[in-house]
């Protein structure tokens, strides 16, 4: 019997396929936990840093009380790291939260949203939810093209995602060439950078986006706390744009929507420079680590500015799904990524060492007997 509840645009969306927990993996595979390794969600393999568990538990004592709807103190932190005035500044509940509110401020059902191909799953959720209609330009090296993106740009188009590193594919754009995209992109269209992974660049390739907020009136640049600040679990994002985007965006907002706890480990975890640091340098050595491993199976993989690495794991449709549920039987949890339309490959985050060690073992068990 076919449902007659909701629009038929809400009822077409694909659900969400998150990472598998730990907890559901050795349930399912008969495992112990502890011997389990999760590499399937880009979370930080170091966790929380030390500073924001402090934090945590002193603001604890205030969860009787809302929250501070406006986040004074972490707008203020954010404000002077980023040089930018408070009110340019809106928070989310992850990031996921800010991508999804920025289609619904800036896109009327029926307008158009333009993405790449094997882009952020949410680009597509985001749109598909409110019923605007995805154009989806196809990749280049399964990166975005981003002459193509603006040739896709139509009368009726209001924003255009663009991730930088890209997820799942871990591809960028270097800035000079987004620089000149966002100055060919009418003003009328609204482009999301969604940055999520700008900590784990190296100094070589990064670049001021928060300067081209300044010179640009329809950019909005996407951060978030749950990669290279390890606050995955805590559900904290953030976007930088000028005050008419911002305007549109805390008219949606959710007054609530980042909680007591988050927005004081948030605060601890922008601070703490030295575990942002640890970090970075952790995810290099583990990128090295695992790309030799893939060239020595003789593995293709996409070069990868995240904290994850796409790798092919076989020719034909069924390898993706096939080496998962081998390597799941081995206590390794990655993430498949046929709902992206790459069946033949899988994403595995950049863990610690021996986590890095135990997928690599895994992978190559299960290759030597494929
Ligand atoms: C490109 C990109 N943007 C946004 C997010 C959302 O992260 P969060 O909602 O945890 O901030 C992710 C998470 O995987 C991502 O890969």
């Amino acid at each position: 019997m076919t449902t007659s509840f909701g629009p038929s645009y809400v009822r077409a969306i694909a659900p969400y396929i998150a990472g598998k927990p730990i907890s559901e993996v050795a349930r399912e595979f008969g495992l112990d936990e502890a011997n389990i390794v999760k590499l399937a969600s880009n979370e930080n393999p170091l966790g929380m840093p030390e500073s924001a568990k402090r934090a945590m538990a002193q603001a604890a004592s205030e969860l009787g009380r809302y929250p501070d709807a406006n986040a004074f103190e972490l707008k203020a932190a954010l404000s002077e790291r980023y040089g930018v005035p408070s009110d340019w500044i809106t928070l989310g509940n992850g990031s996921n939260d800010i991508l999804e509110i920025a289609a619904h401020a800036f896109v009327e059902k029926g307008q158009s949203i333009i993405y790449a191909q094997y882009s952020f799953a949410v680009y597509a959720l985001a749109t598909q939810g409110l019923g605007a209609r995805a154009i989806v330009v196809p990749a280049v090296k399964y990166g975005h093209d981003l002459d193509a993106m603006l040739a896709a740009v139509t009368d009726d188009t209001r924003l255009i995602f663009v991730a930088n590193p890209n997820n799942p594919t871990g591809t960028f754009i270097e800035g000079p060439k987004l620089e000149a995209f966002l100055d060919k992109v009418p003003r009328t269209v609204a482009v999301v950078l969604d940055e999520a992974y700008t900590e784990y660049l190296p100094a070589e390739k990064r670049y001021d986006s928060i300067e081209w907020v300044r010179r640009y009136p329809n950019l909005l640049v996407s951060r978030t706390f749950s990669k290279a600040f390890g606050l995955a679990g805590l559900r904290v994002g953030f976007a930088i744009a000028q005050p008419e985007l911002t305007d549109l965006l805390n008219r949606l907002r959710q007054p609530f929507n980042v909680n007591t706890l988050a927005q004081a480990a948030a605060i601890a975890a922008l601070n703490d420079k030295a575990f942002l640091d640890k970090s970075a340098a952790l995810n290099a050595q583990g990128y090295r680590r695992l790309t030799e491993a893939f060239d020595k199976l003789g593995l293709e993989y996409v070069p990868s500015d995240g904290n994850f690495v796409l790798v092919r794991v076989g020719n034909d449709d069924a390898a993706g799904n096939r080496v998962n549920i081998e390597l799941l039987k081995q206590g390794v949890i990655v993430r498949p990524v046929g709902n992206y339309g790459l069946p033949q490959w899988l994403r595995v985050t950049i863990g610690l060492p021996e986590e890095n060690e135990a997928f690599i073992a895994a992978l190559e068990k299960t290759l030597a007997t494929a």
